[in-house]
């Protein structure tokens, strides 16, 4: 079986002045979903977009919304990204003591339900909630910016998982997120990821958005 292929554009790394621009130019290159990093600056030190960046690009974009909630009590605000527009809510796993009715919630809304681990997180510590997840999100930096190096190391997490999802049969959907290029994909891919997101590699790339996802796309055959 082949596994899909998801380019998850993060527009953490785009220019906000011409949002709308880079967006139409994310998707007519072949960007699959816009990835949304939502910052509070408690649960990571950055301060970055709430729901009516959300709504802009719901307004801009036809793609499907991939938002990634970085707060504190994300169960106090999940509807309001449902509401924007967000087709998948992802939650860390970390300092959410009632991860598995915020999981509920967010598909009672009518979204996917996400679950992300931290680097520092093991693979166990989702072992309970995976029958209520659609997909899986392993960092593979330190969450807080875009443009840092990324951990190699997370791959072996990644097969873990993999590993886990296949035993259960599980259909969902396994993501990375930090330090995506065309250099670092491909021993993600090889693990078992399949949806990549990318902010530098997309946004920043020297020759341009299009030129950037063509990079990524081609690493994988
Ligand atoms: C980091 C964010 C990432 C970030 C990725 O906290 O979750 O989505 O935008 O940026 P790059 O691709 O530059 O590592
Ligand atoms: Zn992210």
């Amino acid at each position: 079986m082949t596994m899909p292929f998801l380019l998850s554009a993060s527009i953490l790394s785009a220019d906000f002045a011409t949002l709308g621009d880079q967006l139409a130019q994310a998707q007519a290159a072949g960007c699959d979903w816009l990835h949304i990093d939502v910052m509070d600056g408690h649960f990571v030190p950055n301060i970055t977009m709430g729901p009516f960046i959300v709504a802009t690009c719901r307004r801009a974009s036809n793609l499907p919304l991939d938002v990634h909630l970085m707060i504190e009590k994300p169960e106090q605000h999940i509807e309001a990204f449902a509401k924007a527009g967000a087709n998948t809510l992802s939650v860390h796993i970390e300092g959410n003591p009632n991860i598995h009715r915020t999981l509920q919630s967010i598909r009672a809304l009518g979204c996917k339900a996400g679950i992300v681990l931290n680097p520092g997180t093991p693979a166990s510590a989702i072992e309970a909630v995976l029958p209520w997840v659609d997909m899986v999100l392993v960092m593979t930096v330190n969450p807080g910016y875009s443009g840092q190096p990324h951990i190699a190391e997370m791959s072996t997490k990644i097969a873990h998982i993999r590993q886990m999802l296949n035993q259960r049969s599980s259909p969902a959907l396994l993501e990375v997120d930090g330090g995506i290029t065309a250099q670092t994909l491909p021993a993600c891919y090889q693990a078992g990821a399949n949806v990549f997101v990318a902010a530098t590699a997309i946004f920043q790339h020297p020759q341009g958005i299009a030129a950037g996802v063509r990079a990524l796309r081609s690493v994988v055959p």
